[in-house]
């Protein structure tokens, strides 16, 4: 059983919050987790302008996903940064490219699940990953969420991501705040959740 963590990540939350998932994913007996990266489209010159050298630096160890092996894989877990409600340009141009597993069914059947991470708490995390949610049913997923068996998902006694469609964290205005206990809980809680159905699905 091989399910993939496949993230992108410009300023580290989304990074922090799949070393969560694949923690809770590796957690079930017999299921074998890959992380992946998504490349990256934007020049050198941009991501210095953006701030992003110094995180998109500390990842290099992480090995690029490529498309083939999203075919391969009983499960995808993806993780992505909210742009403007959505997800990540890097990560639509990458799934852009995934037309020949469509053709094919490859992930037909196949667990898929996704997270994200946003500056505010009402900047379109909801709306990130039920979007993304679109692109998985088109390629015959089955998609999973974060269940309210998560009881970190009532939390309300401090900023917290986290909501039944998949784990979040909240980076906040200026992106200084890490992803909290409860946030990586929720991502480790998925990440085991996932790898669970995904062997279930396998039957
Ligand atoms: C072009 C762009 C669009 C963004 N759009 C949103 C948004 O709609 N809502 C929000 O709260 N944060 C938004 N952000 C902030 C990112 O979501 C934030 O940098 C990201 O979640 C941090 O994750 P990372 O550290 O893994 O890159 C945006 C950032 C950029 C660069």
């Amino acid at each position: 059983m091989k399910l993939l963590v496949v993230y992108y990540s410009m300023y580290g939350h989304i990074y922090e919050m799949a070393q969560s998932i694949k923690a809770g994913a590796e957690s079930v007996e017999g299921v074998q987790v890959e992380l992946r990266r998504i490349p990256e489209t934007l020049s050198q010159d941009v991501l210095e302008k953006m701030g992003a050298v110094e995180t998109l630096h500390k990842q290099q160890g992480v090995p690029v996903c490529t498309i083939e092996e999203l075919g391969q894989a009983d499960a995808i877990i993806f993780g992505t940064p909210t742009r403007f409600g959505n997800m990540c340009g890097q990560m639509k141009q990458f799934l852009d490219a995934t037309g020949k597993l469509w053709m094919s069914g490859a992930l037909v059947g196949k667990a898929g699940s996704v997270f994200t991470s946003s500056n505010t708490q009402h900047g379109g995390q909801e709306s990130t990953i039920l979007s993304f949610h679109i692109l998985l049913l088109h390629q015959g997923m089955v998609v999973v969420g974060l269940p309210y068996t998560f009881h970190g998902q009532m939390e309300i006694n401090e900023i917290s991501g986290c909501s039944p469609y998949g784990a979040s964290t909240v980076a906040g205005p200026d992106g200084s705040r890490s992803p909290n206990k409860n946030e990586l809980a929720g991502a480790y809680f998925q990440g085991e959740h996932v790898a669970k159905i995904a062997k279930k699905l396998a039957g």
